[in-house]
């Protein structure tokens, strides 16, 4: 049983809060660290915000929960404007990458620390450290300090500090860099079953691309202080805005087009002197065409139909369930491709003259 009869979910749910940030900037000195950030996070959304190291993201995190000012810009909360509202008001959760759990304290103590600042009655602390500490799975280990826990249950104590007063929304600040893979994923998991289940609105900050997409409803990507794309993860993944999404989300191969001419049906373009077709919708039609690696197929023969392309394989690297190809065109473009090991004849070797394929209605005009 996670909570009582008429429990958390439906106040909680209440709790949830949106935010606007508007024309949001941050200088450090002569630097900008942020500029001009618009952004609208829903009541009950789960936001990841997504960019390199030294992107702005934690700077933009901070103004949020209102431990850095914005020397540019508005803030709302619930329409209401929230620029000047210190942080103990706004009151979010916060969770970051070092556990910033109190060492002496036991879990529950650790828990219960933010409802006795509160003030609230001993009876309601200790009925809410036991459904906090059962929602984040660590029954049984209420009276451990934090020292005798794994790094994920300690990331697991922070989540439940941080929740345990039902704040409005909670921010974490890669809050799983330190982990190691599976139990990344395994925290992952968490987060969205605990935002599922409370419907707060979480602001989820990450580097790793892999994990934003998996986490959240939308992902805010960010690159030197400003906001490239905000967009449903599979938007963002399939119809990067520029380059620089394109490429930061993966693996993209770029084919350089000549001849490119758009009609009411679709866009016919010439590579390498062939012809290649693609659908009307994939974008204004340009020079540059971008095509992810699992888009494109190998073929031993040259297909019958659809975009083909001649390439040399350079390289394969074995990744279990799919292997990298690495291939080369006649006229020295690179292309990387990523197929089902098992769709490959086993005796493909570097050296070997291949053919590319893919869907007309595949890639996107950048
Ligand atoms: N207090 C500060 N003083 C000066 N520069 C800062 C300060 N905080 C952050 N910066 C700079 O602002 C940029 C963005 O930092 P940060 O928001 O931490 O990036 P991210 O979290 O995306 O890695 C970086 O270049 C960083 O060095
Ligand atoms: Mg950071």
């Amino acid at each position: 049983m996670r909570r009582g009869k008429d429990g958390g979910r439906r106040v909680a749910k209440a709790k949830a809060a949106e935010i606007g940030a508007e024309r949001i900037g941050k200088s450090f000195g002569t630097f900008e660290a942020l500029t001009d950030v618009n952004l609208t996070i829903g009541r009950g959304e789960f936001l990841t915000l997504l960019g390199p190291s030294g992107s702005g993201k934690t700077t933009f995190l901070m103004i949020l929960a209102g431990f850095e000012a914005a020397t540019r810009g508005r803030l709302t909360l619930d329409g209401q404007d929230m620029t000047q509202t210190p942080a103990e008001a706004r009151a979010f959760g916060m969770v970051f990458q070092g556990y910033a759990l109190f060492p002496h304290m036991t879990v529950e103590d650790n828990i219960a620390f933010p409802l006795k600042v509160q003030r609230r009655s001993a009876g309601d602390i200790k009925r809410r450290v036991t459904e906090m500490v059962e929602m984040v799975g660590l029954g049984g280990h209420g009276h451990k300090r934090p020292s005798a826990l794994s790094g994920g249950q300690q990331q697991r104590v922070a989540l439940a500090r941080a929740l345990a007063y039902d704040p409005p929304v909670l921010l974490l600040d890669e809050p799983f860099s330190a982990l190691d893979k599976n139990l990344r994923g395994q925290m992952q998991d968490e987060v969205r079953r605990l935002h599922r289940d409370l419907g707060t609105t979480f602001v989820f900050v990450t580097h790793d691309q892999s994990e934003a997409l998996a986490l959240s409803s939308r992902v805010a990507i960010f690159n030197h202080g400003q906001l490239q794309q905000v967009a449903p993860s599979r938007e963002v993944y399939e119809r990067p805005a520029n380059r620089f999404v394109a490429e930061f989300l993966g693996q993209i191969n770029i084919l350089p087009l000549g001849g490119v001419s758009a009609g009411a049906s679709g866009t016919t373009a010439t590579f390498e002197g062939q012809t290649l077709t693609m659908a009307a919708f994939l974008g204004a039609p340009t020079t540059s065409f971008a095509l992810r690696p699992e888009y494109m197929s190998l073929h031993m023969v040259a297909p019958q139909d659809g975009n083909a392309i001649r390439a040399a394989l350079l390289d394969l690297t074995y990744l279990g369930a799919t292997t990298e190809l690495a291939l080369k065109t006649p006229g020295g473009t690179a292309l990387s491709l990523s197929q089902p090991t098992a769709s490959l004849p086993s005796s493909l070797t570097p050296g070997a003259e291949v053919w590319v394929s893919w869907a007309a209605d595949r890639g996107l005009f950048l």
